[in-house]
C-alpha cells in the first residue's frame, strides 16, 4: 500500500524548505568565514596556496605542498599531545630530533656557503638571462629549474610544461645559456618528449692525444672483414668499409701529420684479416715495420715500384697481363647471371702508395729515361696506367688502393681525374683550405689541428677522430695474428715458401666454381734448419743458423724431428730472422 499523496507532498515541501534555509545559512556562514582572517589563512595553508591566496611558485606542486603542510601541522599537534601525556619522554625524543636537525642543517648550510660563489657567478646570471626567453617567472628560484655542474662541464635546464619554442627559440635559449655559464663550445641536446622539456648542455669530451692499439684491439677484432677502424671519434668509433663505403681510400695529410702511421694501422688491420700488402715506399724507410713479413712486399726503388705496378695492372709495352686482369678473368669464369663472383680470386691486395706526389714524379722520370733509350715506347708510363687499371677495375677482385700524399692532386694520383672520383674515403690531417676545397669542397672545413694522428675522415659525412697508434712491433704482431695469406706466385721479389704456395685461386680454365671457400692461410709448415737456409727463410748462413739455438734465447722452439734433423716452424723462423736484423 503506497503512501498517501498528501504525505509525499509534505515530505517534498519539507525537503525544499530545509535545503533552502540550509543553503542560505551555509552561504552566510561561508561569507562570514571568508571574512575571518584566521580561517582564510588556515584554508590557504592546508590547500597549498600562498598567503595571498595565489599559486606558490616553486619546485613543489600544489598538492605536494598541501601534503607537506598538513603533515607538518599534524606532527606539531601530535608532539603537543605527546608532551601532554608524557612530557619527559617527549622532551628526550624532541631533543634527539633537534640535534639531528641541527647536524643536518649544519651540513646543508655548509653546502650552501660552498656553492654561494657558484650561484652568484653562474646560476643567478643564467636564470636572469634565460628565464625571460624560456617563459619562466622571475620569482621562481633558479635551483628549481636550473642545474649546473660545479666545474661547468654540464648543465640542465628544465623548461615549464607549457614551453613550446620553435627551433629558432630553442637555439637562442641554448646559445644564451651556454654563453651565460661560459660553456661556449657546448653541445646542446633537447629532450622534448617529456612532461617538461629539458635542455642539456655538455662540453664535448676532448679526444685523446694518442690512442694505443690496446684500446682499439677489441674493436678491430669485432670489425667486419672489409672494415677499417680509424680510431675513436667525438660521437663514437670511426669505421669505414672497403665494400660499402669505397674500395679505395686516400690520406691527404701534411708533413708529419701521421700519414705513415695511419697507413700502418690501415694495412695491419687488413693483413690481420688475410690480405696481402703491397707497399710502394719511395722514401724507403716509412714502413720498416712490415719488413720481411710473409704477407707483405715492400718496393722502394724506382725500378721496383715500376715493376710492382706493372705486375698489378699489366704492361702493354711488354704484353704483361696484370694481376688485376688475371683476377678479373677468374671472376668472369666464376660469376653467375647476377654478376656475383663465386670464384676465389685470391687474397685481398692492399696497395699502400706512399708519398704519391714524389713517387709519380719519380716514375715519370724513370720512364722518360727508358724511353730515351727506346723511342718506340709510348709517352705515358705503363706504371701509371697500371695504377689507373687497379683503381678502375680492382674493386670486384679485392684490390684496394691507399693513396697517400701531402696534397692528393690529380697529378699526384697519376694524372687521371676519374681515378680520384673512386676514392670515396678520405682522411685529412694538418690540411690547408685549398686542399680541403679541392677534395672535400662539399663539406664545411672543420678547424685543422696540429696534433699528429688527429684526422677528419670524410665519407658521406665528416667525422673527426684520433687515429689508432700502433708501434711497429704491435703492427707486426697484428699482421701475423689472424689469417696470414701467402704472396701470390709471380709477385716481383716474393719469396717462395717450402712445400709450394697453396694458391686458393681458381684459374680461368675452371669454368664454374660453385661456392666461395674460405681463404686458406698459407702456412709453410715445418722446415729443417738446412731447408730454412736454402730457401732463404733466414738470411744467415747454415753454420750460423745451427749455432743460433744455443746463442739466442729468442730462437724458436723445435717442433719435432725429421730423421736426426730438428724441425722448426718456418713462420717463426722468418719472424725471428726479421727481429734479428
Ligand atoms: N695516430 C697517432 N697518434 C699519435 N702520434 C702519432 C700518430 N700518428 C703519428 N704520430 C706521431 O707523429 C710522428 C710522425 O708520423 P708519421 O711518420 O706517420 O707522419 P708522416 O705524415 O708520414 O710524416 P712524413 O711527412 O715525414 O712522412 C710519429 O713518429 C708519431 O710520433
Ligand atoms: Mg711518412
Amino acid at each position: 500500500m503506497g503512501a498517501a499523496p498528501e504525505v509525499i507532498q509534505g515530505y517534498v515541501l519539507g525537503a525544499l524548505v530545509l535545503t533552502g534555509t540550509g543553503g542560505y545559512w551555509a552561504f552566510r556562514l561561508g561569507r562570514w568565514a571568508r571574512r575571518q582572517w584566521l580561517l582564510r589563512r588556515l584554508w590557504y595553508w592546508f590547500t597549498g596556496l600562498a598567503h595571498h591566496g595565489g599559486q606558490v611558485e616553486g619546485r613543489l606542486a600544489r598538492g605536494q605542498l598541501a601534503a607537506w603542510r598538513a603533515g607538518g601541522t599534524l606532527a606539531v599537534l601530535l608532539a603537543v599531545l605527546a608532551w601532554l601525556i608524557s612530557p619527559q619522554v617527549t622532551t628526550y625524543a624532541l631533543g634527539v630530533l633537534a640535534i639531528s636537525g641541527l647536524i643536518l642543517s649544519a651540513v646543508l648550510s655548509w653546502r650552501w656557503v660552498r656553492s654561494f660563489r657558484h650561484r652568484r657567478l653562474w646560476l643567478r646570471p643564467l636564470h636572469r638571462r634565460v628565464a625571460p626567453l624560456a617563459g619562466v617567472h622571475r620569482s621562481v628560484p633558479p635551483r628549481a629549474w636550473l642545474k649546473v655542474e660545479r666545474d661547468r662541464s654540464a648543465a640542465e635546464l628544465t623548461m615549464p610544461s607549457e614551453f613550446n619554442g620553435d627551433a629558432k627559440q630553442r637555439a637562442a635559449i641554448a646559445d644564451t645559456a651556454a654563453a651565460a655559464i661560459g660553456m661556449e663550445a657546448a653541445e646542446a641536446e633537447w629532450q622534448r618528449a617529456a612532461p617538461r622539456p629539458v635542455l642539456r648542455l655538455t662540453l664535448p669530451v676532448p679526444l685523446p692525444e694518442k690512442v694505443p692499439l690496446a684500446e682499439m684491439r677489441a674493436e678491430i677484432e669485432r670489425a667486419r672483414h672489409d672494415e677499417t677502424v680509424w680510431g675513436p671519434g667525438k660521437s663514437g668509433l670511426v669505421k669505414t668499409s672497403l665494400s660499402a663505403d669505397s674500395p679505395h681510400a686516400g690520406l691527404s695529410m701534411g708533413s708529419g701529420a701521421g700519414k705513415s702511421v695511419t697507413a700502418r694501422s690501415f694495412l695491419a688491420q687488413q693483413l690481420y684479416r688475410g690480405a696481402i700488402g703491397l707497399i710502394l715506399d719511395q722514401k724507403m724507410i716509412s714502413h720498416q715495420w712490415a719488413r720481411d713479413l710473409p704477407n707483405v712486399m715492400i718496393y722502394r726503388r724506382e725500378a721496383e715500384i715500376h715493376e710492382a705496378l706493372c705486375w698489378l695492372g699489366g704492361d702493354t709495352t711488354r704484353g704483361l697481363i696484370g694481376e688485376v686482369a688475371r683476377r678479373n678473368e677468374v671472376a668472369l669464369a666464376g660469376s653467375d647471371l647476377e654478376g656475383n663472383v663465386h670464384a676465389l680470386v685470391g687474397a685481398r691486395i692492399v696497395v699502400v702508395c706512399e708519398e704519391l706526389n714524389a713517387a709519380m714524379k719519380m716514375l715519370r722520370g724513370y720512364w722518360r729515361r727508358l724511353r730515351h733509350e727506346d723511342r718506340s715506347l709510348p709517352v705515358r708510363s705503363p706504371a701509371l696506367d697500371a695504377l689507373d687499371v687497379a683503381n678502375m677495375t680492382g674493386r670486384q677482385v679485392l684490390v684496394n688502393l691507399l693513396y697517400m700524399g701531402q696534397k692528393l692532386s690529380v697529378k699526384a694520383i697519376g694524372g687521371d681525374g676519374d681515378a680520384r672520383e673512386s676514392i670515396g674515403v678520405l682522411a685529412f690531417g694538418r690540411y690547408k683550405p685549398g686542399n680541403w676545397q679541392m677534395l672535400a669542397g662539399d663539406y664545411p672545413m672543420p678547424p685543422p689541428s696540429l696534433t699528429p694522428g688527429r684526422i677528419q675522415v670524410v665519407t658521406d659525412q665528416v667525422r673527426e677522430c684520433q687515429a689508432v697508434f700502433m708501434t711497429a712491433l704491435e703492427a707486426r704482431e697484428l699482421a701475423m695474428a689472424g689469417t696470414v695469406a701467402a704472396l701470390p706466385a709471380g709477385m716481383p721479389g716474393a719469396r717462395a715458401v717450402p712445400g709450394g704456395t697453396p694458391v686458393p685461386v681458381s684459374g680461368p680454365d675452371r669454368l664454374f666454381v660453385p661456392e666461395t671457400k674460405p681463404v686458406v692461410p698459407a702456412l709453410p709448415g715445418l722446415v729443417t734448419l738446412a731447408e730454412a737456409a736454402a730457401e732463404g727463410i733466414v738470411s744467415c748462413s747454415l753454420a750460423a743458423l745451427r749455432k743460433a739455438p744455443q746463442r739466442d734465447p729468442e730462437f724458436p722452439r723445435r717442433k719435432g724431428f725429421r730423421g736426426i734433423a730438428g724441425e722448426y716452424d718456418a713462420m717463426e723462423l722468418a719472424l725471428w730472422n726479421a727481429g734479428r736484423r
